[in-house]
């Protein structure tokens, strides 16, 4: 796919449900991003942590994988933006927000990143999900 510059990414809407929302131009600046900021907890493909379900000593959560193995594809467009904005302490977790280290670009660029490695199916529930909820 050759994604032309300049032009917006199509974002979920009502009753359009794209095939994906984002540009490889995205993926590849999220990944980026993704290495640079997000690998040393949530792994370089972003498949850590296989046993997320599991607290730790002091009750926390570990990183989940974000590649769409785990629930993170339940999480609408704007959940996810907030999740990656504040961290997990608004839901009592650990991650730290990165809203003073990214700009809005650069996160929808990680979140098209996270999102390329979904399997096809799981793309698919979640943009019917969140088509769905814009009604
Ligand atoms: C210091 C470790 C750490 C770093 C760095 C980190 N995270 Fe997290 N992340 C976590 C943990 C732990 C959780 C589970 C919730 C919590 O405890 O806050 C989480 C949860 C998430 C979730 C919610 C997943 C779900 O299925 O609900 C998303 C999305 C996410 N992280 C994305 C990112 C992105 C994108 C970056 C880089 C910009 C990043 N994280 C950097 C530790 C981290």
């Amino acid at each position: 796919m050759v994604a032309s510059e300049n032009v917006p990414p199509v974002v979920p809407s009502a009753g359009d449900c794209p095939a994906r929302w984002y540009s490889d131009e995205q993926v590849a600046e999220g990944k980026r991003l993704f290495t640079a900021l997000c690998a040393e907890c949530h792994g370089k493909d972003a498949a850590a942590t296989p046993d997320w379900r599991r607290p730790d000593a002091n009750g926390n959560y570990p990183p989940p994988p974000l590649n769409g193995s785990a629930h993170t594809w339940h999480h609408s467009l704007e959940v996810l933006r907030e999740t990656i904005q504040n961290g997990g302490a608004p839901l009592g977790g650990v991650m730290p927000g990165f809203a003073d280290r990214l700009s809005m670009q650069e996160i929808d660029a990680v979140i098209a990143w996270i999102q390329s490695l979904w399997p096809e199916e799981v793309y698919r529930v979640w943009s019917r999900m969140n088509c769905k909820s814009d009604e």
